[in-house]
């Protein structure tokens, strides 16, 4: 069912220094920041020649992601992201396979315009997993 890699998001508490450190220290290619207020977080991607890995910042008082920066102070790998070719026969032979997906339990526009959904990371190794449309 799952594809490609999409991206890997990493939370950072500092998205000028996460940048820098991708695009100086790693030497990767580096986006400029993109606020993405819907979603609650503010975005850099960078891209590798095989996935993006995504830099995520809080934006907002009730971003998601801030609640993770509470508990990871200097950061940490928030969400693997794998693509799958139709998310709603996705959805649903998780719910049939009794995985639970987050919030009420149906796909959502994600921050790249097309449709995800996030999957509890107890029903998969301790890892937050999204789900996008390719
Ligand atoms: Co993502």
């Amino acid at each position: 069912m799952i594809g490609k890699l999409n991206h890997l998001a990493i939370a950072v508490p500092d998205l000028a220094a996460g940048a820098r450190l991708y695009r100086d220290t790693l030497g990767a290619q580096v986006s400029e920041p993109l606020p993405l207020p819907e979603h609650g977080v503010t975005t850099v991607f960078v891209t590798l020649p095989n996935t993006q890995i995504e830099l995520l910042h809080p934006l907002g008082a009730d971003s998601p992601i801030a609640k993770f920066l509470e508990k990871n102070p200097s950061g940490g790998i928030h969400h693997i992201c794998y693509e799958v070719q139709d998310i709603q026969a996705a959805a649903q032979r998780l719910r049939r396979d009794g995985a639970r997906i987050l919030g009420d339990g149906e796909p959502k526009i994600g921050a790249h315009g097309k449709p995800v959904l996030f999957l509890h990371p107890k029903d998969f190794c301790g890892a937050l997993v999204e789900l996008e449309q390719a």
